[in-house]
């Protein structure tokens, strides 16, 4: 840390000697072209401001594109017509509770009260969030996606978002050519600074070489690190006990904003707080893949039941995300021989019928096991049994225990492991379809230390940094200890157009200099 501190204040030396003090008609820099970045950058366009926008792949997205549940918000046009009753006093409470009340109660304030206008933006971006869902954690429904159309595929969320928002920049791109650069491929390598401003950044071009790019300020929308086994990993220094796992995330999240800032003296909060998704598929083509797909939790709401090697239930398929990840985890070895194994991570077999499949929606269901193949088809118990190995009376005593409690009205029936919802009935000698799941590293609450104003904290001179912004997963605070189910993309959304506005405003008085 002290040495980067120091490498930090000779570069900032450096750059002094080069320029003078930030000109207004300087570009704002977007570091990340996901929800937070592009939010970021469209609002700086809207400001009147030039923006560069810098991404290391090969294209826009992040892991916004891969966001499948939806976005929080109160006090919308689609909560009215779908006559949902909610407050902001109600989504502020679901917030901190979820976040067992570590969450910085400013930036929650904000992020709720910013919510309902969030949607709106997302709209007149052309983003249909017409359907609200009921989500865990939640009081009431507000969870917003975008509504399934009556044939063919569903439409992912977070793809839709990040689809329609690269649409809006491009045109506007079109209309202002010189007011917007987008470089990708490029990664940023550090920040420049000029005295106590932040001034750029230095990337690596796709041609290899290396680059400065200025500007009057730098916004940091560079994700998680939810992927970052790195020898200078931060899940090894804040969370070592979650470097076992897989991740839902893209390579691409391993936290260089964060270190980057850090070097810089930026202050950090919650780090240690990492979010474990206790179902994610391990692909029967690449068992070991660090990177894994997410098996949503409605696949579990819809009715799929888990069970060991041993064929029997071991947990509420149902409970907490921490509890069934720690169910797994303690409760189940890794799988060697069926369906290609699960590489080593303690891993359960989840299971599904037809009327379940049904339920969760035939295209979405198909997508899983017709084109990724997670899914494996069965035409009956004592067949899946066989390929699995597993004592075929023993996998039907799970089965026929578990019927029983199906259809029950009585909500203080309940099984071993308290879970009280038993959606669907499975039939022996009907088909059965099979996947391995494990828990996997899907969200980390912790980040950059951010002011409500979308300032990054510089914890050596004990204020926020001038020029210096951070939005979205990269910035800690607002999620506390665990974060509730769509307030990220939220989060992108509200702080990522703050960070923008604000960026954008940057003037430097010559009286401060
Ligand atoms: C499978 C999955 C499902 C999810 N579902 C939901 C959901 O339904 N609702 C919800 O609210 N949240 C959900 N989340 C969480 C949410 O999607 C993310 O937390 C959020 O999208 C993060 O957005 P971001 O803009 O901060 O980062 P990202 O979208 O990850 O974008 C960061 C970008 O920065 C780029 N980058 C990183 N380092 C550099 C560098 N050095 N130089 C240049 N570029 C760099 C990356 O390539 C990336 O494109 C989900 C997450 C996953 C993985
Ligand atoms: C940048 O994007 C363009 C257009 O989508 C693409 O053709 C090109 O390959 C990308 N460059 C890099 C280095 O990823």
């Amino acid at each position: 840390m002290r040495i980067f501190v120091f490498l930090a204040l000779i570069s900032t030396a450096d750059a002094a000697r080069k320029r003078g003090p930030p000109q207004v008609s300087e570009p704002v820099v977007v570091v990340g072209g996901g929800l937070a970045g592009l939010s970021a950058a469209l609002e700086v366009l809207d400001s009147g401001s030039k923006v560069v926008l810098i991404e290391s792949q090969a294209n826009t997205g992040g892991n916004s594109a891969k966001a499948s549940s939806g976005i929080n918000a109160c006090a919308t046009a689609a909560q009215k017509k779908l006559k949902i009753r909610d407050s902001f006093d109600l989504f502020y409470s679901d917030t901190l509770n979820a976040g067992d009340r570590q969450n910085d109660v400013e930036l929650v304030d904000v992020l709720v009260h910013s919510s309902t206008d969030a949607i709106k933006f997302l709209e007149e971006s052309g983003v249909d969030l017409g359907d609200v869902n009921l989500c865990g954690g939640h009081s009431t429904p507000r969870t917003h996606w975008v509504p399934s159309p009556k044939e063919g595929k569903p439409i992912p969320v977070g793809f839709e978002i990040m689809k329609k928002l690269r649409a809006r920049l491009d045109a506007i791109q079109i209309d202002r050519p010189e007011d917007v650069t987008i470089l990708n491929g490029t990664s940023m390598t550090g920040l420049v600074s000029w005295n106590e401003y932040m001034t750029g950044v230095n990337v690596l071009l796709p041609s290899g070489k290396s680059q400065e790019v200025a500007g009057k300020a730098v916004i940091l929308a560079t994700g998680g690190f939810a992927s970052d086994k790195s020898d200078d990993s931060l899940l090894i220094e804040f969370a070592p006990e979650t470097i076992k796992f897989p991740t839902t995330n893209g390579a691409f999240a391993k936290g260089d904003g964060v270190k980057m800032a850090r070097a810089m003296g930026a202050a950090v909060v919650g780090m240690e707080n990492v979010q474990i998704h206790p179902t994610a598929f391990v692909d029967p083509a690449d068992p070991k893949a660090n990177t894994k797909f997410l098996a949503a939790e409605a696949l579990r709401g819809k009715g799929a039941i888990m069970i060991n090697m041993d064929g029997k239930r071991f947990a509420n398929e149902l409970g907490r995300r921490d509890y069934l990840s720690a169910r797994i985890t303690k409760g189940c070895k890794p799988i060697d021989e069926f369906q290609g194994g699960s590489g080593g991570h303690s891993a359960a077999i989840m299971l599904m019928n037809d009327e379940a499949a049904d339920s969760f929606g035939r295209p979405a269901f198909n997508f899983y096991h017709l084109v990724k193949k997670f899914f494996k088809k069965y035409d009956n118990l004592a067949a899946f049994a066989k390929a699995a190995n597993i004592d075929e009376k023993t996998i039907e005593t799970t089965i026929n225990e578990y019927n029983e409690l199906v259809g029950s009205d009585d909500k203080n029936v309940h099984d071993d492991f308290s879970k009280t919802v038993f959606p669907v009935n499975f039939v022996a000698d009907q088909p059965i379809y099979a996947a391995i799941v494990t828990p996997a590293i899907h969200y980390t609450m912790g980040g950059l230390k951010i002011d409500s104003q979308g300032r990054v904290f510089n914890d050596l001179r004990k204020e926020p940094f001038k020029g210096l912004f951070a939005a979205g997963e990269v910035a800690g605070g607002v999620h506390g200890s665990n974060r509730l189910a769509g307030n990220s993309l939220l989060e992108c959304v509200v702080f990522g157009r703050i960070a923008g506005k604000n960026a954008a405003r940057t003037k430097y008085d010559k009286t401060e200099l």
